[in-house]
């Protein structure tokens, strides 16, 4: 059992305790990131003078190596350390001795492991943004194969107006490229340095923090050592950008499990992505959308859990802090995960057009007669009354708006003329439409191409 504290102690730390308390056995994941902080360290350290230059070289060399000995050798990071950090200075001082014992000079694990996080945070939020973009490419795919394809848009789960199904899927998309942002918001709240800030009230070693700073890729230094220590906002907006994303991710699920069923059937799942039952032959169930469901229930909880643990805390370090990091990699594992399952399932979806347009016909089209009569110069809340009667009258009957005769039309009001029937189709309803997000086709070939944009945009 090695700790980089037993001096202070008469005796060895009682098995358990130290058990319960050390980190190394998930904090391992961190160890690319820690060496390289020690790297840039030593170097600081030979900068400030406070190293002879020739011992931070060899520090330098020696973390290098040690460096590509855990990246090709990943059983390599393992001992019965306390944490990342003690292993990496064991590691060191094996190899070099004393000069291995000066690196921790003026620096702390308080700003350290935060340090670590942070550059963790920063190399592995692009990658999660790059799933993100996989999904919102596939939902592109998807709108552009659809065309002038039409589906119903529900409200309150009940049929409500036609729609494009194109407009349907970047409806997903344009909560996803939110995702995408708030992931880059996180990444940047992630982005300071809090080497310098020592244990807790700053270092008295003349270091260039600025150059250390530029050095390990960050584009500020923190404000105060006090709280750079304790502070784990940026863990927060991460948690936060993963739960929503994983919110995001679980109603678009939500909608396929719904839409792929006997209910609706608009689309198919693809069979490579549905499971059987074990007792009911004919069964094709959702499981991989269903799982991705219940997951969030999971990202969602290391949010609170971070938040819960951090509102009880006196200033500066506390060790409660090291409970952000098994929920930072979980959150991390699930959306990555989830945002690779959900892409192909999409990929896989087939249109059913024929039932998905006429399900988009008949009494969704009733605000579309309403608008006719007030583009004829009834006021809308009459034209509401009107057609709301005409509606009863026609569910009585168990018909539909394509029924009416002429006279039956001007009998409900003088105002209809010839041409209500070729109003009353939901092509004719969607072409209607004339603001920039709405479904008019004009409007979602420009939102496609807006997205198609974005995508190509993307490094
Ligand atoms: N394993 C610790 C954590 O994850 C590292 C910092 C330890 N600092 C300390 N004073 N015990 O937070």
């Amino acid at each position: 059992m090695t700790t980089l504290w037993s001096g202070r102690f008469d005796g060895a730390p009682d098995p358990d305790a130290f058990e319960f308390g050390a980190s190394f056995r998930f904090d391992r994941r961190l160890f690319d990131e820690d060496v390289t902080g020690s790297i840039a360290w030593a170097r600081a350290l030979g900068r400030a003078g406070v190293l002879p230059l020739a011992e931070a070289d060899q520090i330098e060399i020696t973390l290098k190596q040690i460096l590509e000995r855990g990246r090709s050798d990943p059983q390599f990071v393992a001992g019965d350390d306390e944490d990342i950090h003690s292993f990496v200075e064991r590691v060191l001082v094996e190899r070099i001795g004393d000069a291995g014992r000066r690196l921790h000079t003026g620096r702390s694990r308080n700003e350290q492991v935060s340090l670590d996080l942070r550059l963790y945070l920063m190399r592995h939020i692009p990658l999660l943004q790059r799933g993100i973009a996989g999904v919102i490419a596939a939902l592109v795919e998807q709108a552009a194969s659809a065309g002038d394809a039409l589906m119903p848009a529900f409200t309150h789960f009940r049929a409500a107006q036609p729609v494009l199904v194109a407009h349907f899927f970047l409806a997903h998309v344009a909560a996803l490229r939110r995702d995408h942002e708030r992931l880059a918001g996180a990444r940047s709240d992630a982005d300071a340095l809090t080497l310098g800030s020592g244990a807790i009230a700053g270092t008295s070693y003349p270091i260039d923090v600025v150059r250390l700073a530029g050095d390990l890729g960050f584009s500020r230094v923190v404000a105060n050592s006090i709280d750079a220590v304790a502070d784990r906002d940026f863990a927060a907006s991460f948690q936060f950008a993963c739960a929503m994303t994983m919110v995001h991710l679980s109603r678009l699920a939500e909608d396929f499990i719904i839409l792929c069923g006997e209910g609706h059937h608009f689309f198919e799942l693809s069979d490579a992505l549905s499971t059987g039952s074990s007792m009911m032959p004919q069964k094709k169930n959702p499981d991989p959308l269903e799982l991705l469901r219940g997951k969030t229930g999971r990202s969602i909880g290391h949010l609170m859990a971070l938040l819960t643990t951090m509102k009880g805390l006196p200033s500066g370090y506390n060790k409660d802090l090291q409970e952000d990091k098994e929920a930072i990699f979980d959150a991390e594992d699930t959306l990555a995960g989830c945002l690779a399952t959900v892409r192909a399932v999409i990929s896989g979806l087939t249109l059913d057009r024929e039932r998905a347009a006429r399900a988009a016909s008949g009494m969704l089209l009733a605000t579309d007669v309403a608008d006719y009569l007030v583009r004829r110069g009834l006021p809308f809340r009459r034209a509401h009354e009107v057609v709301g009667g005409l509606v009863r009258k026609l569910v009585a009957e168990e018909r539909e708006f394509d029924s009416l005769s002429m006279k039956e039309w001007r009998a409900v009001h003088d105002l209809f003329g010839d041409d209500i029937a070729s109003h009353v189709t939901p092509a004719a309803s969607v072409a209607a439409k004339r603001t920039p997000q709405s479904t008019a086709p004009a409007a979602v070939q420009l939102a496609l191409a807006d997205t198609r944009a974005w995508l190509a945009g993307l490094k």
